[in-house]
């Protein structure tokens, strides 16, 4: 069995995290959550009181802060200044600032060139908005997940709750989700985009093994 790299590229929230995850689990193979290093880079931005839309501002704290991604029993955690950050990841602010700060150039040329870097040696499920599109466009296997803003929303705020979070209501979320689809998917650099030979996976159709399935039905059986 070779290398080879699975992409898979969908909006906030709409299961990809979920299925790259179980992929992983299910081939023994690595993730990894390009996400979780621009939430990194919303977290530097956050600490140090820099407005995640401030080009100028965030260039500077970009020369100055170190962002790593370790591997610990082949779970990835995200390092900010040898402090690991992991944990405070997935807040609603934190959601808004990647956003934000996901939208300039050179953040993105830095997450890139170490997306790759680390994607190189070894076979890799990706999530993102722009893997198959720049980041691997010679993966060996591309998917577009799909699915309703509500559904997202709905899930979402169901996992937000599970994690002791109360502080938005549905509206809220589904708010946010909106924003960020519309900005994530209009922005100049890299926006969210379907290459035209990805497989459609509408993660509303199927629960999450029926959508597993359906990927690994994609994969060639010398990679299953
Ligand atoms: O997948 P996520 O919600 O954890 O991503 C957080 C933000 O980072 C999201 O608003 C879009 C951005 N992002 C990106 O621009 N490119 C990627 N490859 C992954 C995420």
């Amino acid at each position: 069995m070779g290398i080879y790299q699975i992409a898979i590229d969908g909006p906030s929230g709409s299961g990809k995290s979920t299925l790259a995850k179980g992929i992983a689990k299910e081939l023994g193979i690595m993730y990894l959550d390009t996400g979780a290093m621009y939430r990194t880079c919303a977290v530097a931005s956050i600490r140090k009181g820099v407005d995640p839309k401030d080009a100028e501002a965030v260039k500077k704290m970009m020369d100055e802060v170190k962002i790593e991604v370790k591997f610990v029993d082949g779970v990835q955690h995200m390092i900010l200044d040898g402090e690991d950050v992991t944990g405070d990841l997935r807040t609603p602010q934190t959601s808004i600032a990647a956003s934000d700060i996901s939208a300039l150039p050179f953040v993105r040329t830095a997450m890139v060139s170490l997306q790759r870097e680390i994607a190189k040696n070894q076979t890799f499920v990706l999530d993102g908005r722009d893997i198959a599109s720049v980041v691997l466009p010679d993966a060996k296997y591309k998917f577009f997940v799909v699915c309703a803003p509500e559904v997202r929303a709905e899930r979402r705020l169901a996992e937000l709750q599970a994690a002791g979070d109360n502080s938005q209501t549905f509206e809220e979320v589904l708010r946010d989700i909106n924003y960020r689809d519309e900005q994530d998917s209009k922005r100049a650099a890299s926006p969210l985009i379907q290459v035209p030979e990805a497989v459609v996976i509408d993660t509303g159709k199927y629960d999450i093994e029926g959508t597993r399935a359906f990927l690994l039905s994609h994969l060639d059986e010398e990679d299953k």
